[in-house]
């Protein structure tokens, strides 16, 4: 008889740190590996463009229906899909739900949980706790960008916004640059600043110091990485950018058009940001709806007003393959945006998994000993 039970594997948050999911330089390494694999072009996202960041749920402006929740502050549920290749050969999806009131709960801004699927038959591999996974690729990306794109001999960075995302981006950097001498860190709230270096002084053995504006952050600094939340978008005024700095954006920052144009720009895949600006195009408000939350809102909106050539923009799967090349010499200034690959939660999650495979990690899970219907 054909044995068609389903089992997958459970991993609650605790699991995955068993598993090793706070493990920065080996995401680094896997994130890498996986900019090789969508450089070959062994991927696919969500969509008939193969490169949807994911599908939002947005809520009305106004109240239509008693329960039906109405548009806040970073609220939205968001489902990010892919098959990855290469030596993943995976299905996987991110499920999330963003509420900014969820802190006065006690609870993180988003729930995220990832699914890995087996691409011939569908069928679940695993359901797992998915907030640390997207923490640590988000931060792996700008370490992989600061790994081709970065001055060789890079000593200080610049670290602006001291929220959970940049402390995994400063990890990855760290890993990526290990003979840096300083790192000078901004935020607007001075005592995120403080509980930054306390947080971080343990994993992270250089100096840090902190800024009391952000010009003061940014001169000097051969790495910049950005990742603010809130309205009120950094602005970085071309001269204080240092020859040879490399910009990375996590987050969204106000860089002058002429900037963008008289430098190098690197996307994580400047397909998936067509395709928002696509989406972008579709939406009854136009461009307007991805302008504030879309890192590269302000790039798509001068390709559309033709400001900029889209052509200048390379792609980091390209230069991680040396099909292109990233940095030509130690003047240039480079911006790296990110705006978040499904491909990542797909290879972080797959890999954190095997680890838990590996090491007994998980509760399985029963699907059914034999479908009830087929
Ligand atoms: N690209 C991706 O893949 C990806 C994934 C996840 C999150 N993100 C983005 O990363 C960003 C940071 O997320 P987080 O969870 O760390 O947020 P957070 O709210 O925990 O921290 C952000 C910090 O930025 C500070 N800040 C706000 N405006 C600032 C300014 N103008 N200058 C300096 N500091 C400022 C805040 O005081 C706060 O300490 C968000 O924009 C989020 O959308 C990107």
């Amino acid at each position: 008889m054909i044995d068609s039970r389903v089992e997958f594997t459970f991993l609650s948050e605790e699991d995955t740190i068993e598993a090793g999911v706070l493990d920065m330089n080996e995401c680094v390494e896997v994130i890498d590996e996986m900019f090789k694999v969508i450089g070959q072009g062994d991927y696919l996202m969500g969509g008939p463009r193969e490169n949807e960041h994911g599908i939002m749920l947005w809520f009305p402006e106004n109240k239509r229906f008693e329960n039906m929740p109405i548009a806040g502050p970073d609220r939205r549920f968001m489902s990010l899909i892919s098959y990855l290749g290469g030596k993943f050969n995976v299905c996987g999806e991110k499920w999330y739900g963003s509420n900014i009131a969820n802190r006065e709960k006690g609870l993180p801004r988003s729930i995220l949980t990832v699914t890995l699927n087996d691409v011939e038959t569908g069928q679940p591999l695993a359901y797992m706790s998915g907030n640390l996974i997207s923490a640590m690729r988000t931060g792996a990306v700008p370490g992989v960008a600061t790994r081709y794109l970065a001055q060789k001999d890079a000593k200080t960075v610049a670290v602006v916004g001291t929220g959970v995302i940049n402390k995994a981006c400063l990890l990855a950097i760290v890993y990526a640059k290990p003979d840096l001498e300083r790192i000078k860190i901004f935020d607007i709230n001075e005592e995120r600043s403080r509980k930054f270096i306390e947080d971080m002084e343990n994993d992270v053995e250089v100096e840090f110091q902190v800024s009391n504006s952000l010009e003061q952050c940014i001169r000097e600094a051969d790495v910049v990485t950005v990742a603010t939340s809130g309205p009120n978008k950094p602005k970085i005024e071309d001269e204080w950018v240092k020859e040879g700095c490399l910009i990375t954006l996590t987050g969204t920052a106000d860089l002058t058009e002429q900037f963008y144009q008289d430098n190098s720009i690197v996307a994580d895949n400047w397909k998936m940001h067509e395709a928002w600006y696509q989406d972008g195009l579709d939406h009854p408000k136009g461009l307007e709806s991805i302008a504030s939350w879309a890192p590269t809102g302000q790039l798509i909106k001068m390709v559309h007003e033709k400001k900029l050539n889209p052509n200048k923009i390379l792609n980091l799967g390209d230069i991680a393959i040396g099909d292109k090349q990233g940095r030509t010499n130690n003047k240039e200034k480079i911006v790296f945006v990110t705006g978040g690959l499904s491909t990542e939660d797909t290879a972080w999650g797959y890999h954190v998994y095997q680890q838990a495979k590996k090491k007994g990690i998980g509760r399985p899970l029963k699907l059914w000993d034999q479908p009830h219907w087929y």
